[in-house]
């Protein structure tokens, strides 16, 4: 597999996204709403490299079933923190279209937080269909399909530690792998 973004890399941009955090908020407490199951590691590591004072809230959304064509857009918010008055940071793992990062934001102002602001760990250049953009992007990436800190081909690979580029020997090894069938 192509690795796009490698560990190093990925912690400094981490790092960068919490000071960013930092100057905008300083110390007041935040609360931090993370899609899944994508933003899981992103999540993981920003929470330990910020100094005020975090709540968690967890939201469910998928969009990509079974592969890297998208499907309709499904949201669970099960147990969701209550975020009326609060500064809230939306985090999700990569903005494609934007459709997910957009209908969840909508979803979320319903609630009427006292602030909020969105961040992505990756944003596909060119894709967007939405008139939204994030506010904070750790990285921008071509449009390629990636996997890897987070991010799944299949619900797999979410544990490799680097961004890599899902190419055509990668899939064919993923069949072979993967499917309990064959
Ligand atoms: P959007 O709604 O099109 O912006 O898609 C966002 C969701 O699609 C993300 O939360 C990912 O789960 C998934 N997704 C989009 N592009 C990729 C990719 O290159 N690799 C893995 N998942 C992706
Ligand atoms: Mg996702």
């Amino acid at each position: 597999m192509k690795v796009l973004i490698n560990e190093e890399e990925i912690h400094r941009g981490i790092a960068r996204l919490a000071s960013q955090l930092h100057e905008r908020y300083g110390k007041e407490p935040l609360t931090i709403v993370a899609i899944m199951t994508g933003s899981l590691v992103m999540l993981a590591d920003l929470i330990r490299s910020l100094e005020m004072p975090v709540r968690i809230s967890l939201i469910r959304a998928s969009s990509y079933r079974g592969g890297m064509t998208s499907g309709e857009l499904t949201i669970e918010n099960g147990d969701m923190l209550d975020i009326r008055g609060r500064d809230v940071v939306l985090i999700d793992d990569i903005f494609d279209t934007g459709k997910t990062l957009a209908e969840v934001t909508r979803r979320l102002e319903q609630h009427q937080p006292r602030s909020l602001s969105t961040a992505v760990f990756l944003n596909k250049r060119g894709n967007s269909v939405v008139n939204q953009a994030p506010d904070y992007c750790v990285f921008d990436i071509p449009n390629e399909f990636v996997v890897g800190y987070g991010l799944d081909y299949d619900d797999l690979y979410r544990n490799l530690p680097y961004v890599g580029v899902l190419e055509e020997a990668d899939l064919v090894s993923h069949q072979r792998i993967y499917d309990p069938s064959k």
